[in-house]
């Protein structure tokens, strides 16, 4: 018998903020493909494939692979990213381009790729950026840059794919996902500072990614969704 599930590309998924979102679809019903550069953790319930997402190459494999195996794709999750924290003399061109790569670029080559598998479909697309797209702490311009340009190319990819696929951004603040919380080596002033009174936590980016791939997101394309506990809009002169 045909499988009928919708199928959703996770990036990043192996770990972190990617795996919550594989497995909270998985669980949502979604049939889940997870991409991820360093399968090393355990599998979920979703078909793993080990992908570099910033080589133009394993990027068109990848999608031609799930375009013959699971035959359509409703929605891609790229959230497959990473920092580099450096000072900006100490930090080479290679460092940069590495970070772009992965956290931008990346994201250009699989909605590339995916446009007509996407389209058919009439699905949607969510990145995931940062709150660093709009803030910064020092030695982080390779990072704010790339997710900067992230939120950029949501919004450009929104209009020109529309009607058929949504493009969303989410941006999460500090998320645990080392499960530092439950181990009790986050300080109360951790969460405190958060007007929501609390770290977040992969699950908390899940399921407002989870909204935004379904039918109740409908009307919603071109948008930023801030994830942070309200961190973004405290002030935070000094007292
Ligand atoms: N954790 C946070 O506080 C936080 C906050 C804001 C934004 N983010 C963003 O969320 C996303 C997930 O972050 P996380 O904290 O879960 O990180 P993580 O390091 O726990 O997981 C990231 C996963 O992406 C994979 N990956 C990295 N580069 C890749 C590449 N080129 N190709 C394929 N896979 C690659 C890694 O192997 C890893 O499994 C990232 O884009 C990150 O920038 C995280």
């Amino acid at each position: 018998m045909r499988d009928e599930r919708r199928v959703a590309l996770v990036t990043g998924g192996a770990r972190g903020i990617g795996r919550a979102v594989a497995a909270r679809l998985a669980g949502d019903g979604w049939r889940v493909v997870v991409a991820d550069r360093d399968l090393a953790s355990p599998a979920l319930a979703a078909r793993g494939i080990a992908c570099d997402v910033a080589d133009e190459a394993a990027v068109a494999q990848l999608i031609q692979g799930i375009a013959a195996e699971e035959g359509r794709l409703d929605a891609l999750v790229s959230n497959a990213g990473f920092m580099i924290r450096k000072p900006l003399a100490a930090l080479s061109l290679a460092e940069w381009q590495a970070v772009l790569g992965a956290n931008l670029t990346a994201t250009f080559l699989l909605v590339r790729a995916a446009e007509p598998l996407l389209r058919a479909a009439r699905g949607a697309v969510v990145t995931i950026a940062s709150t660093r797209a709009r803030q910064s702490e020092a030695d982080t311009e390779s990072y704010s840059a790339s997710k900067g340009g992230l939120v950029a190319l949501t919004h450009a990819l929104a209009v020109s794919l529309g009607p058929e696929v949504r493009v969303n951004c989410v941006s999460p603040g500090w998320i645990d996902t080392k499960g530092e919380a439950a181990a009790g080596s986050l300080r109360p002033v951790d969460h405190a500072q958060h007007p929501a009174g609390r770290v977040g936590r992969p699950e908390d980016v899940a399921g407002l990614v989870a909204w935004l791939v379904g039918p109740e997101a409908g009307f919603v394309t071109g948008a930023e969704f801030v994830t942070d506990g309200g961190m973004t809009r405290k002030m935070s002169y000094a007292e």
